[in-house]
Formats: structure tokens, sequence, C-alpha cells
């Protein structure tokens, strides 16, 4: 049987302690990603299904984190569909940029899903090497979070080019919600028990902009799989999120930024799904000592809740772990939450 926590806060069990999961969890702060990451190129690690499985259980066996996450990332989509996609030690790079005439040329849906068939590969084998009692989840990207990597190459600065064309942002989101639908369709088949869409640009655009124009693509997702799928949405506020479309049978469960109160979080969400956060990742760079004190003091309020108010909690950070985030204040992070909520 999975882990009993994610278990019970998918299903909005109350329960005193709560899942740990942490998003980049294996990635560059880890002695072990970076073992691995001698050896194999990023590519490698998420395209071999072996090696995807090992990066995805070291963080697990070292922090005795409640689950792991599928090791892949946000952007094969993009290049299933026809984008050039490499990554350097700056980040991914996407090439050519996305216009209407890559859009012309993108391949169809039937045609790109081959192209992410790895993961379910990844997904079966990370099931394998997980302790028994190990959740396992999956993840893709938001569509807007895609489509603005695509037309900008990052999600820094005005995103004035991806605001400016919502022609071309239809275009997208018609051919790449429908194969985020079977891309997920084929992690669930791998073996994962529920599946995160993150939308980590999701903040940027205005609450009513987001509702208007992008928000039934991220329902249309939630809708294909009811109780199976979680939305993460970076920089959002509540009222991005305040829509009779988000009802309590849309998403399995919302992730929130470190921006938000996670006692708020709670009470909005834990009725509708689990709801996961929030630690501010920035923090885990603090002195030892320091660290342990903001982590205290963020758990404080939480702690008090009764375990009904706490109900879906999975508890992590705002966003990823940060490369060079000391691996002490990671493992200190487990114990402490773990001591003080029990
Ligand atoms: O444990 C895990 O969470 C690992 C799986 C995972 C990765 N990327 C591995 C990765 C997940 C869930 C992601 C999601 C992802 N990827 C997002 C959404 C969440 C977020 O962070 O906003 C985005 C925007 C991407 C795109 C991406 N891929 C970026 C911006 C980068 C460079 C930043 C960085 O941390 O290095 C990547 C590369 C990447 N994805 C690495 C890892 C472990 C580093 C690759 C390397 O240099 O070795």
């Amino acid at each position: 049987m999975p882990s009993e926590r994610f278990q019970n806060a998918l299903r909005g069990v109350p329960q005193t302690t709560p899942p740990v999961w942490m998003m980049r969890q294996a990635g560059r702060y880890h002695w072990h990603y970076q073992e691995l990451r001698k050896k194999h190129s990023f590519v490698d690690l998420c395209r071999v299904p072996e090696l995807a499985a090992e990066a995805a259980r070291g963080p697990v066996a070292d922090f005795d984190f409640d689950l792991a996450i599928l090791f892949s990332d946000i952007l094969f989509p993009l290049e299933a569909l026809g984008l050039g996609l490499s990554y350097d030690d700056g980040g991914p790079k996407l090439e050519p940029k996305l216009d209407a005439s890559q859009l012309a040329r993108f391949r169809s849906v039937e045609d790109a899903v081959p192209h992410l068939e790895f993961q379910r590969e990844a997904m079966r084998l990370t099931r394998q090497v997980l302790p028994a009692d190990k959740s396992l989840i999956g993840f893709v990207g938001g569509v807007w979070t895609l489509f603005v990597y695509a037309v900008e190459g990052s999600h820094q600065g005005s995103l004035r080019k991806s605001k400016a064309d919502p022609a071309l942002y239809r275009a997208f989101a018609d051919r790449m919600t429908p194969l985020l639908i079977e891309n997920i369709r084929l992690q669930l088949d791998g073996g994962a028990e529920c599946v995160m869409l993150l939308d980590t640009a999701a903040g940027e655009p205005s609450p009513d902009w987001f509702r208007r124009e992008l928000l039934g693509d991220v329902v249309r997702i939630g809708q294909a799989f009811p109780g199976k799928i979680g939305y993460y949405s970076k920089g959002s506020q509540p009222a991005h999120l305040r829509d009779p479309r988000l009802d309590d049978k849309t998403f399995a469960g919302y992730g929130v930024d470190w921006r938000w109160d996670m006692t708020e979080a709670l009470g909005m969400f834990g009725s509708r799904g689990f709801v996961q956060g929030n630690f501010d990742p920035a923090l885990l760079f603090l002195s030892p000592d320091a660290f342990a004190d903001a982590l205290r003091r963020w758990l404080e309020p939480l702690a008090a809740l009764s375990p009904e108010a706490r109900r879906g909690w999975v508890c992590g950070l705002g966003h990823g772990l940060l490369p060079a985030t000391p691996e002490e204040n990671v493992r200190t992070f487990v114990r402490i939450v773990r001591e003080m909520i029990r």
C-alpha cells in the first residue's frame, strides 16, 4: 500500500502528520543527483527509464520523503509537437521560438503522443524501485506555462509577447491541451497515483485575464481525470482561483506558493481536495539554526489546527528546491515537521 499519509491527503481523511514532498527534490542540490549527472546528461536521465527511476528514488531513500515524483521535465511535450529542445548549464533552450508559422508545422496530437511514451515506462520502473509504502505522482506543465516557454524561452520579464497574442495562445492551446491529456494518461497507466499540473506562469496574468483566457484549458485537463489531477499555480492570488468551474470535483487538490498564508489556503481548498505547500524555498539557505527557527515559526499555526482543519495538507515548499540548497536543512525540514505535527 502506498503512503498512507498521502492517500489520506488525497481522500481528505483527517490525520495528524502530513505527508512531505518537495518539488525538485531530485535535483542539483543533492549529492545523489550530482553523482548521476557526472555520468549521464539530464536528457538521458529523463529518457532512459532505469535512470529516471534511480533519479526519483534517490531523494526518497536519503530524506525519507513520503512520495516521489516522476523524474522528467515539463518541456518534452513542446519537443513532441516539433520545437527543438536542449539543456545546458543555463537551463533549457527552445529553438525556434513559437510563432504562427512554427505552429502550422506542429505534429498532430496523434503523431506527438509516441514521443512521450518514455514517461510511462519511467513511471513503471520508478514504482518498481520505490519502497512499497511510498507514493508516486506524475506531472505535466500547464498549457499557459508551456506557451510562455515556447514564445519567450523563459518565464522572466514582462511576458508581453505571450500576453499580446491571444490568437496564437488559442491555436496553441487547442493542440497542447489534448496532448497533455494523453501525456497524463500515459503517466497514470504507468502507475501515478495523481498527476500535478505545474502552472509556474499562472500568476503572471491578472485574475480576470487568467479566468477569461486561460482557465478553460486548466479546467478541461482537470475534468479529463476526475480525482486524479492536482493544480499548482505559482504567483496566483485567491482571485485567480475563485471561479465556479473550480468546484470540489474539478481537481483532486491544489498547490500554492510561499506567498499564500498556508492556513488560509487550507481554508480555501481543504474542502475541495489536498493542499500542497508552502514553505519559502529561499529560506532553506538560512544558517541551520535560523532555518530551524523559521521553519518552527511557520509550522506553529499549522500545528495548532485540528486534524480536521489540516485535512488534505501535503507539506512541502511553495516552489521547487533551488540548486545549491544545503542538504542538511532539507533533512531538518522532514525531521521537524514529523516532530512538531504528530
Ligand atoms: O524531483 C523533481 O521534482 C524532479 C522532476 C522535475 C524537473 N523539472 C527536473 C529538472 C520537475 C517536476 C520539473 C518541473 C519543471 N521543469 C518546471 C515546473 C516547476 C518549476 O520549477 O517552475 C519548469 C518550469 C521546468 C523547466 C526547467 N527544466 C527549468 C526552468 C530548468 C532549469 C532550472 C534548474 O533547476 O536547473 C530545467 C532543468 C531541470 N529540470 C533540472 C532538473 C533536475 C536540472 C537539470 C540539470 O542541469 O542537471
